[in-house]
């Protein structure tokens, strides 16, 4: 009876011994393949490095590498690129470093721009790492294959006509000038904060006629959360910072999806980029170019914001703080504003002529970038092994054209780490300035975000007087693009008040 009741109880046990059995092996075969798979790599990169002239650099700990030190400079005052700048500093122009799991070869030369990012010989490819894609969607302009890319692109581009610019500027002025009249009443303004909020406005009425403050807000949030987790360890469990960027992910596309339900229903019309989307769509039949499908319109809407809005709002944030701290270029740059604001104070808002007549604000836009570097490096692969700066470069691996130390070249700008627009009265020294990128993926917005930041300098000067109350420098920690830590704190005082009071 007791052997009876012993052998039911095994047999009831078996299914889960069995099944317990079956995961062990199939966790030891995976960490096999995976252990065979680092073994071969390691190997396979000795002999390269054997046989071959590849760039200097430390291949840090087995498997992990460098990982550890690039995570420890992005979560540092200094921000992530701190990482690159100590390499290059240490191993020149051209270094290897590894992070995840994958060889990166950093570059910082214009040569080797023009190489890579025009690709001509069609050698490199932009691809990100599964997570990012996994947060902006495979089928994001920044994720597509060569072929694929070429297609979205060419449909998106054509939502960035002077036309749509011109009616956007119009839009962006009118926004602004309410914006502002509320900050004389603010003790403080944070203008990185204030950005964020003004250019995630533009940006949600542009793509996609949102203008309701509630939904605004939660978009600006959940992108937030989906831009922390862009560069956080992918770990998928709750509270993770990946995880809440999978989940703001979620939600948005849920509302986009919401949105072309609406629209495809007739609920609601606008005049807006997803309109221009759709009606691709429907006169697909009469088209070359295969239309978007609406996964397509999704993840591209939201790479549009992401792409957008923290570079933006970064931009003015540190144009802001170059112009506090060279009072000499405020100076000449009112003088300009000043001559533009009498021409136009008959008209209700700034157009797209009003802006081309701007050549110096131009300039401290173009040096604000420079001086910036938003985005600090390019990121490419080598679709097959090939030699850039006389070094070897293997199939598979990340190449990263360094862009901020392009801008912050001797050799290229006199006394780079000064800011002085004049520096571009000239023609600047081809692939030198990098801030929107060059060839097949320059910055689609880049017309846009020049627009922007010259219509808020306009208003901002011809409004107010400021000045900035922590000068401090220190990068904000996790931040996906080089960002102020204090977000620019300002006292402003209206000019005319000023004027009256002298
Ligand atoms: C000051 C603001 C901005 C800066 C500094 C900036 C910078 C850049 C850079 C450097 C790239 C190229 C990256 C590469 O080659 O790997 C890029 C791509 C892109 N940007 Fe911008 N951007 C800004 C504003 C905007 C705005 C306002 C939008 C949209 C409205 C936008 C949309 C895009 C898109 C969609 C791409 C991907 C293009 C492609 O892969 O074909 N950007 N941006």
């Amino acid at each position: 009876m007791e052997l009876d009741e012993i052998k039911r109880s095994m047999l009831n046990l078996l299914p889960n011994a069995t099944l317990q059995l079956c995961c062990y092996t199939v966790v030891l075969i995976v960490s096999l393949m995976w252990l065979m798979r680092g073994t071969a790599r390691v190997l396979r990169d000795s002999h390269w490095e054997l046989t071959a002239k590849i760039p200097p650099g430390s291949r840090g700990l087995p498997l992990i590498g460098e990982t550890l030190h690039f995570m420890a400079a992005t979560s540092s005052s200094k921000g992530f690129y701190d990482f690159v700048h100590i390499r290059q500093l240490r191993y020149g122009n051209c270094f290897r470093t590894s992070i995840f799991g994958q060889t990166h070869v950093f570059v910082s030369s214009t040569e080797s721009a023009k190489v890579v990012l025009n690709n001509e010989l069609g050698k490199f490819t932009k691809r990100y790492i599964k997570s990012i894609a996994e947060l902006v969607g495979n089928d994001s302009l920044l994720c597509a294959s060569h072929q694929h890319h070429k297609l979205i692109r060419g449909r998106l581009i054509n939502l960035f006509s002077t036309a749509s610019i011109s009616s956007f500027i119009k839009q962006f002025d009118q926004l602004i000038v309410t914006t502002l009249s509320g900050w004389e009443h603010k003790p403080t303004v944070v203008v990185l904060h204030e950005a964020l909020e003004l250019i995630c406005k533009a940006m949600c009425k542009m793509l996609m006629s949102l203008e309701s403050g509630d939904e605004v807000e939660m978009l600006q949030k959940d992108v937030a959360h989906v831009c922390e987790a862009m560069i956080a360890f992918p770990l998928r469990l709750p509270c993770t910072r990946f995880y809440r960027g999978l989940e703001a992910r979620k939600r948005v596309m849920k509302m986009l999806e919401k949105k072309i339900e609406e629209r495809r229903r007739g609920e609601a019309y606008h005049d807006d980029f997803l309109q221009h989307l759709l009606k691709d769509n429907d006169n697909a039949c009469c088209d070359e170019v295969p239309p978007l499908t609406d996964a397509e319109i999704q993840d591209n809407i939201l790479t549009m914001i992401i792409a957008g809005q923290d570079t933006t709002a970064s931009a003015i944030t540190w144009m802001v703080k170059y112009l506090d701290e060279n009072q000499h270029v405020l100076h000449t740059l009112r003088a300009e504003q000043g001559r533009i604001a009498e021409k136009t104070s008959h008209t209700s808002s700034l157009t797209l002529d009003d802006l081309n007549e701007m050549p110096y604000a131009s300039k401290v836009v173009k040096e604000s970038l420079r001086m910036a570097s938003i985005v600090a490096w390019l990121p490419r692969v080598a679709l097959q092994d090939c030699e850039v700066q006389g070094f070897k470069i293997q199939k598979g691996w990340n190449i990263n054209i360094d862009a901020k130390s392009i801008h912050l070249d001797p050799t290229l700008y006199n006394n780079p780490t000064m800011f002085i627009p004049s520096r571009f009265d000239g023609e600047s020294k081809p692939n030198s300035f990098l801030a929107f990128g060059t060839g097949g993926r320059t910055c689609l917005g880049m017309n846009m975000a020049k627009a922007m930041m010259l219509v808020f300098l306009h208003r901002l000067i011809t409004t107010y007087n400021w000045t900035v109350v922590n000068p401090d420098s220190s990068i904000e920690k996790w931040a996906l693009f080089s960002r102020l830590k204090s977000g620019c704190p300002i006292h402003v005082s209206p000019i005319a008040k000023d004027a009256a009071d002298a």
